[in-house]
């Protein structure tokens, strides 16, 4: 089917006190370019500012020296006030929180705003007793639990800039983290629950805090979350539930400067380790609060739940900051879309009347896979919105998302972002834009898109397709890579000065639609998860057997890309499936089990160029198995090299 000719209006009567129509859209959007301190000063009102900003945006991103990026900067506020106690007047007794269990025979629960405030200040004073201060860093690796949302805010409350690490990843991970932003306590939980089973959360901890370079961390603090008994060591662990019982539920909040730290979240380059991405306070507030509000359209009886993991950045902006600072109700889910069975998401929506849903493509494909039944078994009456998020959707997903989870009513905003740019740069807006299955469609207010042709290096104006960068800044966008300023300007701003490069490419259509196609570097995409290719060859190389290795993505069904990795051995050992089996278990190990490869093939030695640089494409071709045109390999060191590659892959 032609995809542009495949459209689906805007519904009839979609309007609520604050939907953005169409006009408006246009309107908005113009204003939002042509006068940005003024659009941008507006838009800093939905936040309750100690001592509201007279400085607007102030940023040089065209050369390494000077780059610095601003916004609000005379500001003053507190995140969590802005959260919590500025709505308890209106909405003290309303659900902040609803948690859902990974197992359905738990009872979920409810936090109002009121008994988040208790907790988030009870927590806030239990973390300065332990001599945690503004500024110090702090690192919370938990399962999806009410505490998690608490630590963050709580750190928030005292000025701790915390730093979340995906409750999935290995010891070997949390501690490359851990001693990157030098963080001094960590918090974490006994355990997680995740499809029945139990995750060894504090284990992992201590597994990490053996590794060298930990000696920083000074406090462990545990919730209590399964009851399991863990190790705990006198003088450095905590339970939680104990330090917060003898404390206060006031608790004093710092007044934070609009541009101090706030949090600092690793994701994957396309070069070597994780990069700790810096956002800070002020600008990262209005840009979630605004794009939560505007995007999502949201009423003050909704239910709003987004089912990503605290651990990226959707969680930061969509589970906690943006919904909080709405005074929205956020539903949190500690389990997965399959467990027990593939009716579970749309149990959930039925069981706690979810009016917004918002997912990955990824599970919404693991979940067609079923079928319509699991689906059809749910009344899903009470939703009317729902989302798309972490990589492109392929029109098939899109529309059975539409027709069979939202019964042809509700519209889809598919939303393209990156944890480097805080919130949804763009989406289609719910009461505005027609959608196109597969488009995330149009740029959010103050946000300018533009495409540069990958072989002329120029910029394409009108229908094209190329790398997608985004001129100037908008206040979501993350500030540094902490503690490497010039990473961030050389990986990100150096080859177009005044551009942020997103390497993501993309295509614009006739209407001036966007659609991402996917990324241009080295980071693979695995169901919406971020993984360098660099990441996982260190990981395999740091194997005593491996001599060289090198990872590249394939289209997978369900995950969008899969993994596939070629390694060479070290002389003297021999190929064997039980040493494929250790080196995927090493992986496993070191990362975590997203870093889980799908196909491992052995390879005598890699192609590479005379210089010495492994030629990634044609290693692309061969896992995807397209093996018929490589291209020109003239520029091979020893082209052999590759015919024995294709000849194993053929036998596999
Ligand atoms: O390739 C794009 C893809 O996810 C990347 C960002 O990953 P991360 O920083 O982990 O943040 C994910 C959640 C915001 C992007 O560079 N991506 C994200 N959303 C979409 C997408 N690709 C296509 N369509 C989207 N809606």
């Amino acid at each position: 089917m032609n995809t542009t000719h495949d459209r689906y209006p805007v519904p009839q009567g979609f309007a609520g006190p604050q939907t953005v129509t169409q006009e408006q859209y246009e309107d908005l959007y113009q204003a939002s370019i042509t006068d940005a301190d003024a659009f941008w000063a507006k838009a800093a009102e939905r936040v309750d500012w100690y001592r509201a900003p007279t400085q607007i945006q102030d940023t040089c991103l065209t050369n390494a020296d000077e780059f610095h990026i601003r916004w609000y900067a005379d500001g003053e506020l507190n995140v969590s006030v802005n959260c919590l106690d500025r709505h308890l007047e209106k909405r003290g007794d309303k659900a902040a929180l609803i948690w859902e269990s990974d197992d359905p025979a738990i009872p979920s629960q409810r936090v109002t705003y009121r008994e988040l405030h208790a907790k988030v200040c009870k927590m806030g004073n239990a973390l300065r007793r332990l001599g945690i201060a503004r500024g110090d860093r702090v690192t919370i690796y938990m399962p999806m639990i009410v505490e998690t949302i608490v630590a963050m805010l709580a750190c928030a409350r005292i000025g701790a800039v915390h730093n979340v690490v995906f409750g999935g990843f290995a010891p070997a991970s949390i501690a490359d983290r851990v001693r990157n932003c030098g963080a001094s306590a960590i918090i974490t939980a006994d355990e997680g629950r995740r499809a029945g089973r139990k995750i060894a959360l504090k284990a992992n901890v201590d597994a990490a805090l053996e590794m060298p370079g930990m000696e920083g961390v000074r406090s462990v603090l545990v919730v209590p979350n399964t009851g399991t008994p863990v190790n705990m060591v006198a003088e450095r662990d905590y339970w939680l539930d104990r330090l917060m019982e003898r404390e206060s539920a006031e608790c004093e909040p710092e007044r934070m400067n609009a541009e101090d730290p706030l949090f600092i979240l690793y994701t994957s380059g396309s070069t070597g380790k994780p990069k700790g991405m810096l956002h800070t306070t002020g600008g990262y507030l209005v840009y979630a609060a605004y794009t939560h509000a505007a995007i999502f359209d949201i009423r003050d009886s909704d239910v709003f739940w987004c089912t990503a993991d605290v651990g990226w950045i959707t969680g930061h902006s969509y589970i906690a900051y943006g919904p909080l600072a709405n005074g929205a109700t956020s539903l949190i889910f500690e389990g997965v879309p399959s467990y027990p069975d593939a009716s579970r998401f749309w149990q959930v929506i039925d069981k706690h009347d979810v009016t917004i849903f918002y997912t990955a493509p990824t599970a919404i494909r693991a979940l067609m896979r079923e079928g319509p039944e699991p689906v059809l078994r749910t009344s899903r009456k009470s939703l009317r919105l729902l989302g798309t998020v972490g990589e492109p959707i392929n029109p098939e997903a899109w529309r059975w998302y539409h027709g069979v989870v939202g019964a042809g009513r509700c519209p889809i905003v598919d939303t393209w972002w990156q944890t480097e740019t805080g919130g949804i740069l763009i989406s289609p807006l719910p009461g505005a834009t027609e959608c196109k299955p597969g488009a995330a469609s149009v740029p959010f207010f103050g946000i300018r898109p533009a495409l540069v042709d990958v072989a002329s290096g120029t910029l394409i104006e009108g229908p094209g397709e190329g790398n997608l960068f985004i001129r100037g800044s908008w206040p979501g966008q993350a500030r540094s890579i902490y503690g490497d300023d010039r990473r961030y300007y050389e990986s990100c701003f150096k080859d177009y000065p005044g551009m942020y490069f997103t390497g993501d490419s993309c295509r614009r259509d006739a209407d001036g639609h966007y659609w991402i196609t996917g990324r241009v570097d080295d980071v693979l995409n695995v169901s919406g998860h971020r993984i360098g290719t660099a990441e996982l060859e260190s990981a395999l190389v740091s194997h005593p057997k491996v001599a060289e290795a090198a990872a590249v993505g394939f289209a997978h069904d369900i995950k969008g890309q899969g993994i596939y990795v070629y390694v060479t051995l070290k002389a003297g050992h021999a190929e064997s499936d039980s040493l494929r089996q250790e080196l995927v278990a090493h992986m496993r190990r070191e990362i975590g089990p997203i870093a889980t490869p799908d196909h491992l093939q052995w390879a005598p030695s890699l192609p590479k160029t005379r210089s010495g640089k492994i030629m990634r494409r044609i290693l692309r071709k061969i896992a995807e198995n397209t093996v018929d045109d490589l291209g020109d390999i003239t520029t091979l060191a020893d082209p052999s090299v590759v015919q024995a590659l294709v000849r194993e892959r053929r036998m596999a």
